[in-house]
């Protein structure tokens, strides 16, 4: 049905298409090809489609996870990202790793457990919309505040009662390091650094001067960090944040309403075309975007309309925290 859909139409491609070997859809569903090199050929007449369907402005992103082979990974997704755009010419932007802090208990004893996969951020072109600062600024925010209360703070709490200070500067240090860490739980500060005579270096690159001379005379110093987080190419979030619907392989909601925040805005139009359980829907009309999908089996699809009825479109962002 992709090829109905008329040229630059769309604001967003969201979706995860079938693993390689990972499970069977049914009669017609990629992901059970005799090779990979004919499942990143199948996967590449979409995404093909995609491109073409995609404004100037839009962007594309494919969560695609690997597979196990003799005992070897098959590098599966940056096999099919490096075609995408050797044969379209798109750009791509970041690899995102969504990082689940509940992968699957398995032991393998002969290696680490897999808890992550990439997110292939593609674009078409350099217009490409993309709001920075709504990137997990939230809960950046809200976890400094809370890890600079209680890690940060108390750390240097023990430093300052490890040093050589005289008593008087380490008063003078703690009221300021309980002011710092005040501020930054108001949010009026992202983060701080405490630098403490003979225990930390007293070399400060270019900040010589006010900063150096504080360090010696009163035997600490503050550094204030004014700008908000840094947004890494990182998204953490459990395998399934709501609730579980009947399909074996879901992605969470959440995952895709930073995508959406990220790079689209109410009334854009986003097209799932592996749409399964009907997520990407979901969080689309939650968010007050349109959307269309496609679902080769009939039951995940009638999954996918029960869930997008019962959605109803509210401006209230899903939480998750780790
Ligand atoms: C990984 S799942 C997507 C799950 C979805 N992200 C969710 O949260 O429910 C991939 C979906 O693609 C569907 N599929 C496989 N081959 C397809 C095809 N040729 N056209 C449309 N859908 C297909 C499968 O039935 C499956 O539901």
């Amino acid at each position: 049905m992709l090829p109905q859909l008329p040229d630059e139409c769309l604001d967003a491609v969201i979706t995860s298409p079938p693993y390689y070997q990972q499970r069977d859809y049914g009669i017609g569903d990629i992901g059970n090809e005799p090779s990979l090199d004919a499942y990143i050929q199948n996967l590449l007449q979409v995404f093909e489609q995609c491109v073409r369907c995609l404004k100037p402005t839009g962007s594309i992103f494919f969560n695609i996870g690997d597979k196990y082979e003799s005992g070897s990974l098959q590098l599966a997704p940056y096999l099919f990202a490096n075609a995408a755009v050797r044969h379209t010419g798109v750009k791509l932007i970041n690899i995102i790793t969504w990082v689940k802090p509940n992968p699957e208990p398995r032991q393998y004893r002969r290696r680490l457990v897999s808890s992550t996969e990439p997110i292939f951020h593609f674009v078409k072109s350099d217009e490409y919309r993309y709001f920075y600062e709504r990137f997990m600024a939230h809960r950046d925010l809200v976890r400094q505040r809370v890890k600079a209360g209680n890690n940060i703070g108390k750390q240097y709490m023990e430093l300052i009662e490890q040093s050589d200070l005289s008593p008087e500067q380490k008063q003078e240090a703690r009221l300021a390091l309980q002011q710092a860490i005040a501020e930054v739980q108001r949010g009026e500060i992202a983060s701080f650094r405490m630098k403490i005579r003979g225990i930390h270096s007293e070399a400060y690159g270019g900040y010589e001067g006010g900063r150096k001379s504080h360090l010696k005379n009163k035997g600490f110093t503050i550094i204030r960090m004014y700008d908000r987080a840094i947004k890494r190419d990182v998204i953490e979030c459990p395998v399934i944040a709501v609730k579980s619907p009947n399909h074996p392989a879901v992605y969470p909601e959440y995952l895709v309403q930073e995508l959406l925040h990220l790079t689209t805005e109410v009334g854009d139009l986003v097209l799932d075309p592996f749409i399964g359980s009907g997520t990407t829907a979901v969080v689309a009309k939650r968010m007050g975007r349109r959307f269309i999908g496609f679902e080769i089996n009939p039951d995940y699809c009638e999954l996918a309309r029960r869930r997008v009825k019962e959605t109803v479109v509210q401006p209230k962002l899903l939480e998750c925290f780790v």
